[in-house]
């Protein structure tokens, strides 16, 4: 019901964004709302900016992006202060064609697919609405109807600079259907559809014997020339490449540098003098922004090449590099996975923290930094603070290789050997470590990695392996800790009586039996050696610690577990240690006693409850950091 709900809501929508008038009328609109007329080029950037734009540390974040590109916020800057705001302004660069080059599934397309996608939604906003003669195939845009010599007129009245003269299908329909009176002709409102081929095109190269520039271009309709003629008449034209069908919006231009020339002239012109030939007519006007896509080896033999001198310097290179901070890696890879039909499988806390650490390691290229290896750098990337390293030192870094960022494991393959992953095994759970072996079985399938960088990689699976081992044991450790947060209060309660009775020469007394007993020398020291006390020095903590006791008590303040710094970690120390044993023993025994199985289901039930893990992969986790500890 609710989908059909919304099915109906959108259809009214329609109805209510929907405008047609004359161009008298749509002259009205231009008066009170200039921006209508912006170019696509300006449309784009507002679109850009109307999302909202934050600044951190002088860094700008631009929301429209934000959620869907990670870590890339550097590249996408430089996009948008570079391209898309000159371009907008009408300068020099919006002649150039945009060409995304960046690694292997660096986010490239993603990138040209939100622009697209939300060119569309823009174009049904109050700021992004767009009125086209109406029922044009190219949307030609009505100001086309003043003619020449009134446009600089036009500016001064309106405020709206006019680029681009009427074309022949529209100078035709003027004379035949309006006998020449511009003001009569009709004008819509238009809504970016790449579906319906409204100001959004993709043109991707197919075999180049077999395809037509009529693609790009489109083509005589045959079956009409009878009707109107010849060949010349704009009737007999179908005005449907993506290059018509984008224009007033964009046209991404798919594998661009593989296509044959004859195709790339084309843009040539267009992007350059903003229009193109097509069959036996005038130039055709248009106004669109073409994003093309490349990888590095492709655009360096592109440029080699003598021949394509003309139109590199048409074209303007946007790196678009993989992100370098594994945070925003593992957000990368939950996105992914939640488009895709591994959504319901559950992945252990960490996993892919844990394979994004091995894929930033393998995109870094060395420091020359004293004291920086791979695995600092990469904390250090991800805003981790490093002691003995700053703001500067990570700039520097940044600085001392341009090219960083290019080369390494793609996020497309950590997702392939994740879903491999779960295939392989027999319940719907993975963890970190069943990913890190897939990733490393899949090292050795994958055709395109040298040799060399191989070993590489195979040796970071290993370091990431280390970082998990620290990840795995900590996190047992503080499941252990939580079920024995009583048992940190009573070691401690028991150590402050023992403390008490040693300085007061008094004897205790048992609880059970009411026997009188000595202080218990071995459990007092066996928490102040955790901390270094030494036999020397054990006499003058202890007295310091009832004196902190009774100052407490004068004040009328209890004194407990956080009330004395050091003797808070002696107790911890002493905890951890003692649960050394106690999860080695109690994770490595075939068969626990009642005690242990307790003690399992206590952690088991933490760990599923706090931290994020099933059944299976808690059970997974205590068995794996019990053999970690017994090696
Ligand atoms: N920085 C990033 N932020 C968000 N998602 C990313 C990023 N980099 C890659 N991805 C994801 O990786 C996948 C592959 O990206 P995409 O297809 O856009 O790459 P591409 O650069 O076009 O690759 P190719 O060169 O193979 O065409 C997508 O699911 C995309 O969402
Ligand atoms: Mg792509």
């Amino acid at each position: 019901m609710d989908i059909l709900r919304k099915i109906q809501e959108h259809r009214e929508e329609e109805l209510r964004l929907a405008w047609e008038g004359t161009f008298a009328d749509y002259l009205e609109i231009v008066k009170e709302r200039p921006y209508v007329a912006q170019t696509a080029h300006s449309r784009v950037y507002n679109m850009i900016k109307d999302a909202g734009v934050e600044e951190v540390d002088g860094k700008k974040k631009y929301n429209f992006f934000s959620g869907h590109m990670f870590g890339i916020d550097e590249a996408i800057e430089r996009l948008v202060e570079e391209y898309f705001h000159p371009s907008a302004k009408r300068l020099d660069v919006r002649k150039r064609i945009l060409l995304l080059m960046g690694p292997v599934s660096g986010g490239k397309s993603t990138l040209v697919t939100l622009l697209k996608r939300g060119l569309e939604a823009y174009s049904r906003t109050e700021k992004g609405a767009i009125y086209a003669i109406k029922s044009c195939p190219m949307h030609e845009d009505p100001l086309h109807l003043v003619p020449p010599h009134l446009r600089d007129e036009f500016y001064k009245q309106y405020g709206v600079r006019i680029e681009g003269n009427l074309s022949p299908l529209n100078m035709m329909r003027l004379q035949e259907e309006y006998g020449g009176r511009i003001e009569d002709v009709m004008v819509e409102r238009i809504f970016f559809s790449e579906n319906k081929r409204v100001g959004i095109g993709t043109f991707s190269p197919s075999d180049p014997k077999s395809q037509d520039i009529a693609d790009l271009t489109g083509s005589i309709d045959f079956s009409t020339i009878a009707e109107f003629g010849s060949e010349s008449d704009p009737r007999a034209y179908r005005f449907d490449g993506e290059l018509n069908k984008a224009n007033r919006g964009m046209m991404e231009f798919q594998e661009m540098l593989k296509c044959d020339e004859k195709f790339l002239w084309h843009l040539l012109s267009l992007t350059q003098e903003g229009n193109f030939k097509a069959g036996r007519f005038a130039l055709i006007s248009a106004d669109e922004l073409i994003v093309a896509h490349t990888n590095e080896a492709e655009y360096r033999s592109f440029i080699s090449n003598k021949k394509n001198e003309a139109l590199h310097s048409r074209i303007i290179v946007m790196p678009v590099p993989y992100n370098l901070s594994y945070s925003e890696e593992e957000r990368i890879y939950e996105k992914m996975i939640r488009e895709s039909d591994m959504a319901h499988v559950h992945i252990a806390p960490h996993t892919l923290k844990v394979a994004a650490m091995f894929t930033i390691l393998t995109r870094l290229k060395e420091s020359k930094k004293a004291g920086i290896d791979f695995i600092k750098k990469m904390r250090l990337y991800d805003g981790e603070i490093i002691e003995g390293f700053n703001e500067v030192d990570v700039e520097e870094m940044r600085a001392e290789h341009s090219d960083e960022g290019m080369k390494g494991i793609d996020p497309r393959y950590v997702i392939n050997r994740i879903s491999s992953a779960i295939i392989r095994k027999e319940t719907p759970s993975i963890n970190a470590l069943d990913v890190l072996r897939s990733l490393k079985d899949g090292l050795n399938q994958h055709a395109s990695i040298s040799n060399e960088d191989r070993e590489r990689y195979m040796n970071f699976i290993s370091v990431a392996r280390r970082e998990y081992d620290n990840i795995a044991k900590k996190e047992v450790q503080k499941a252990f800790v939580y079920s024995y947060e009583e048992s940190a209060k009573t070691l401690m309660d028991n150590y402050l009586d023992n403390v008490e009775a040693y300085c007061n020469k008094n004897k205790l007394r048992d609880p059970l039996t009411g026997e009188e007993m000595n202080p218990d020398e071995k459990l007092m020291r066996s928490i102040e050696e955790q901390i270094g006390i030494s036999e020397n020095a054990k006499k003058a903590f202890r007295e310091e610690i009832l004196i902190r006791i009774s100052a407490y008590a004068r004040k009328g303040k209890r004194f407990d577990y956080n009330s004395h710094e050091r003797l808070r970690e002696a107790i911890q120390k002493k905890l951890f240690a003692d649960l050394k044993d106690v999860v080695k023993i109690t994770t490595s025994t075939k068969t626990p006693d009642e005690q242990q199985l307790k003690k399992i289901n206590e952690v088991i039930a933490t760990l599923i409850d706090e931290y994020g893990y099933n059944s299976t992969s808690a059970n997974e986790l205590l068995r794996y950091v019990g053999s970690l500890l017994n090696r």
